[in-house]
């Protein structure tokens, strides 16, 4: 018998603060219309001062949780990506164990950026179809504004804060029916912040502590890449992409998802977009897109729809589930 791993609730979370794109306009030489015209953007949420990726992680956790009708206590497994922990140890799904009081389970963080939730769902998935795990908590939780650089018009524009989160179970039917991930370290530099952990003496003293993009070079990137995992997903599940009944993708910029919605022929209705009212919140922004569609009727039981992502490493990935 083939085990899957089937979505059982999802949940997600926005910081209260809004930053609008007139807001931005007192801060960086830029202008609303610039913004929404190149990237879809009106306003982004931004983490309070005393607020952590933790204390957002939380929040989607329990919506999930709940959604879901699943007790902490019954989770095998908690995968959160991020990009913006709150300690450099332990991970931050170490620390959402404890708040849930899930003692006893797996727990760790992955690290992909932008393409995190894919990642993290696609190593969930993995537990969960070896028998490993029954339950799995997967997240993306991201503080974002905390590594961005709030005088550079090039990258403050396009991020923001926020969480989401899916429950996983065991299931005979499925379900995620598969993931797929790729990376190519050789285009570190067009997307990174420059510090580290090891390197942060050395490259403090540069003042480079923040985002730094490429943002032409990312674009063609990543419009090229999730075409071509787009067509890799749709081959290797012997599907016409006429069967899809949703697109959820990673919201970074409205003409990135307009051209992977142009490849799979699927009309901007079937496609889900919250980009414009959180920005890119890197590895939060695929669980956040799905528990809005989900919480507001669109996507149903029994709904087909593909997830796609992009960000730095460059790493990208996709997987195709049975809701
Ligand atoms: N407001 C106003 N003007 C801005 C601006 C801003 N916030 N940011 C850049 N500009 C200017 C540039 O300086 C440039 O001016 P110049 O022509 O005088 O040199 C001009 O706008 C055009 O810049 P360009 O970079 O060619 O614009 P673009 O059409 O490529 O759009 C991005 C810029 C960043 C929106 C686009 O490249 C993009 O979306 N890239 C992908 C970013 C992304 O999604 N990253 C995360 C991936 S996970």
């Amino acid at each position: 018998m083939t085990i899957y791993s089937r979505i059982l609730g999802t949940g997600s979370y926005l910081p209260e603060k809004v930053v609008s794109n007139q807001d931005l306009e007192r801060m960086v030489d830029t202008s609303d219309a610039w913004i929404r015209d190149r990237t879809g953007i009106a306003e982004r949420r931004i983490a309070a001062d005393d607020e952590f990726t933790l204390d957002l992680a939380e929040k989607a956790a329990r919506n999930a949780l709940d959604a879901a009708g699943v007790d902490p206590q019954e989770l095998d497994l908690i995968v959160v990506a991020t990009t913006t922990p709150d300690r450099v140890f332990p991970s931050t799904a170490c620390l959402l164990q404890s708040r849930l009081g899930a003692k006893g389970c797996a727990a760790f963080d992955v690290q992909a950026v932008c393409t995190g939730f894919v990642y993290a769902l696609g190593v969930a998935d993995q537990f969960v179809r070896s028998g490993t795990a029954k339950k799995a908590l997967v997240l993306g939780a991201e503080t974002f504004s905390r590594i961005i650089d709030w005088t550079d018009r090039n990258t403050c524009v396009l991020f923001g804060d926020g969480s989401g989160a899916v429950v996983l179970g065991a299931s005979e039917e499925p379900g995620v029916m598969s993931t797929h991930l790729h990376a190519d370290g050789d285009y570190a530099d067009y997307l990174h912040v420059p510090t580290g952990v090891s390197t942060a003496r050395a490259v403090l003293e540069e003042g480079r502590a923040y985002v730094e993009m490429n943002g032409p070079g990312v674009f063609r990137m990543a419009v090229s890449t999730l075409g071509r995992i787009a067509d890799e997903t749709l081959e290797h599940n012997h599907i016409d992409k006429s069967e899809l009944d949703w697109l959820v993708p990673h919201q970074a910029n409205i003409r990135i998802i307009q051209a992977t919605a142009k490849k799979l022929d699927l009309p901007m209705d079937r496609v889900i977009v919250t980009v414009d009212k959180h920005g890119n919140t890197s590895a939060a922004s695929i669980p956040l897109a799905l528990d809005t569609a989900v919480r507001d009727g669109r996507i149903k039981r029994g709904d087909l729809f593909m997830i796609e992502g992009f960000g730095g490493g460059f790493t990208w990935g996709s997987a195709l589930i049975r809701y």
